[in-house]
């Protein structure tokens, strides 16, 4: 009889969670550039929207990095000889299961994903714990700018990064996750980065506004979670989804942009924010890399990359790198 393990260690409370929140919505709503952490799409909504947007055709990035995973998933585990698999804002990892086979293959292992939305991170490590008997699912919802030094120490661990989500972090907060990952391993582990490449515009500009709108959906998702979490009447219809490849800086920035003047009540937070027509909302960036630019940013945290596969001239690029130090 196969032993099923599933235990739940959280980081993130609801007071947290409400605490961070509260924080980033007073600083960004009273911004002269008004701006959100992507952080707060994801509830169990902007969860299930997200994972609408990896099946839409415009979406490229996960149908390349899950090709990429498919051909690599043995080398990698055969490089990083891990017993332990650490995924970073996991989601519902689909695309996990590829280097969970692989891992199984090799010998008994360990999962510990960790995500900010505990619902969807539940579901996931409930269904794995069905689907790999055997496999011993630790799961943390955590927030992986905060809670790095927490994540369990033993075994060899391999920390899966993947989707591009790097690209969801500002420059200086790219930097500063890199180091603090890289003194929270040993000699031993592995980091196994997924990163989508600058390409021409048209195409990453309709990966984020794709004709169904779900991705517009997704957007004005950040203003329901506001509403529900903070009493605030934001009207999501009341603003456009707007998508704009940004050359100089090399990233996609999504922004909510107001049709006719706004004024927003954040009851929770006794302010009441004032938008013009026309003015923005700025909700995320999507950083796009190349292959020597993430490896000179991964050298300067402390890192040396061991390995790369990359999908098309400039699809996708998977990347497995190690502590120099
Ligand atoms: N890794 C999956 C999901 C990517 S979507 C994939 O490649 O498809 C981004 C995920 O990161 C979401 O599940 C979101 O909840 C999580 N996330 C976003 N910011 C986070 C943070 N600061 N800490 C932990 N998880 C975070
Ligand atoms: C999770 N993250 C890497 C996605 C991205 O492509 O930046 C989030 C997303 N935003 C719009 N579409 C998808």
């Amino acid at each position: 009889m196969s032993q099923r393990s599933l235990t739940i260690e959280e980081h993130f409370t609801a007071e947290d969670r409400r605490a961070v929140l509260e924080h980033d919505a007073r600083v960004g709503l009273t911004a002269s550039q008004k701006r959100l952490s992507p952080i707060w799409f994801y509830d169990e909504r902007g969860s299930a929207l997200f994972d609408e947007i990896t099946r839409l055709p415009e979406y490229y990035p996960t149908r390349a990095e899950r090709g990429l995973l498919e051909s690599a998933a043995t080398e990698v585990v055969e490089l990083a000889r891990a017993d332990t698999l650490v995924e970073l804002g996991s989601g519902t990892s689909e695309k996990t299961r590829v280097l969970l086979d692989a891992l199984v293959a090799r010998g008994s292992c360990r999962y510990v994903p960790l995500d900010v939305d505990p619902d969807t991170l539940l579901a996931a490590a409930t269904a794995l714990t069905e689907e790999y008997p055997g496999l011993d699912v630790h799961a943390v919802a955590g927030d992986f700018l905060r809670h790095l030094d927490l994540l369990p120490q033993e075994g060899r661990r391999l920390v899966a990064f993947l989707g591009s989500t790097l690209g969801n972090l500002m420059p200086a907060e790219r930097h500063r996750f890199f180091t603090d990952l890289d003194s929270s391993l040993s000699s031993f582990d592995r980091l196994l980065l997924g990163v989508d490449l600058v390409k021409d515009r048209a195409r990453l500009e309709a990966a984020y506004d794709d004709a169904a709108g779900v991705t517009a959906e997704f957007n004005r998702n950040a203003l329901r979670v506001v509403n529900r979490e903070l009493d605030a009447d934001f009207d999501p219809a009341a603003f456009d989804h707007v998508a704009r490849w940004v050359p100089e800086q090399r990233w996609i920035e999504m922004r909510l942009r107001a049709r006719s003047v706004q004024v927003v009540r954040v009851a929770g937070l006794d302010l009441v924010v004032h938008f013009d027509e026309g003015e923005e909302l700025l909700t995320e960036i999507s950083a796009k890399f190349s292959p020597d630019g993430i490896a000179a940013e991964l050298w300067d945290a402390g890192f040396v990359v061991e390995r790369t596969w990359q999908a098309g001239d400039d699809d996708f690029l998977l990347v497995l790198a190690k502590p120099y130090c």
